[in-house]
């Protein structure tokens, strides 16, 4: 029998990411490490379980890149727990974790743990990711008490964006360093199952993951994280803005939709769209009875 909970039916769950790091602590391979992404639909969310990826993140990154907000502070819990249900029904294989926006977990903790679980109660959730570092001990302590895993996250932390003053990379002093160090290690005395690091030199990030027993997952952190996560309209080119260098782009779909789209109006336009053969026809049999598949939009 394997030591790792649900190996074999191949779900991913959080003591296997945590087996994960001590296996790799064990040997010299990288082949154990995290592969993360966000979504926020159902299609994208089936695509990428069906790609294999091993966490699903449903970040309150939905704000900018899907719903075209300036920063992720306006999406609201009701907005992430929507885009969650979807997200759930097109998750099987991965490990389910949902962000609380801001405001959702700024208050007391008995309100934030109220707002987790409608997370796990509405949209089925595995996990909750919360932003900060030492000043989320207690509350990562409570949730976690209840039963609710919690991905923490340290470093540039974007919820913070009017307290840093803009989106930049964070642990580059000594001061700042020290302290980043300090907030990694309180998530994890805290109880989380594992730390985003973003926008955090290589080095650092290489001596957060030596030095803490749950794993790390990097964006903007180097390769040296147990994990990697990105946004997935970054990785796919579905972004109007410039996007951090750390963001490679596995592809160009904004461009194949842009192609897609204006091949479409060009044959609505000269006739060539719909052909005969895309018509139905009057009088004409059984074939034309099948149900069809009405699209409303
Ligand atoms: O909201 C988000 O997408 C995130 C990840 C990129 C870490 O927090």
């Amino acid at each position: 029998m394997s030591a790792v909970p649900n190996a074999g039916n191949g779900k991913i769950t959080v003591p296997e990411l945590l087996q994960r790091k001590t296996s790799a602590a064990n040997s010299s391979s990288d082949s154990k490490k995290i592969a993360c992404l966000t979504a926020y639909d159902y299609p994208t969310a089936r695509l990428l379980d069906e790609a294999g990826v091993d966490v699903i993140l449903v970040g309150d990154s939905v704000a900018m890149v899907a719903l075209g907000y300036e920063s992720t502070l306006p999406v609201t819990l009701d907005e992430m727990i929507h885009h969650a249900r979807a997200v759930r029904r097109g998750t099987k294989h991965a490990l389910f974790v949902a962000d609380m926006p801001f405001g959702s977990y700024h208050s007391d903790t008995a309100e934030s743990l109220r707002n987790a679980v409608r997370f796990v109660k509405e949209a089925g959730v595995e996990a909750v990711k919360v932003e900060g570092g030492e000043r989320r001990l207690e509350l990562i302590a409570r949730l976690t008490e209840a039963e609710i895993p919690v991905m923490g996250h340290v470093g540039l932390t974007p919820q913070s964006v009017n307290a840093l003053g803009g989106y930049r990379v964070q642990g580059k002093t000594t001061a700042s360093a020290e302290q980043l160090l300090r907030d990694a290690r309180a998530v994890e005395a805290a109880g989380a199952f594992a730390v985003v690091l973003e926008a955090v030199p290589r080095e650092l990030a290489a001596q957060i993951t030596r030095e803490l027993r749950i794993p790390t997952i990097g964006i903007g952190a180097g390769p040296d994280c147990d994990g990697q996560i990105l946004v997935v309209h970054d990785l796919l080119g579905l972004t109007f803005d410039q996007t951090p260098k750390f963001a490679r782009k596995y592809a160009n779909v904004g461009e194949v939709i842009s192609n897609a789209v204006r091949g479409y109006c060009q044959d609505v336009r000269s006739g060539n769209f719909p052909s005969d053969s895309e018509s139905y026809h009057s009088g004409k049999t059984v074939k034309d009875d099948k149900p069809v598949r009405i699209s409303i939009c």
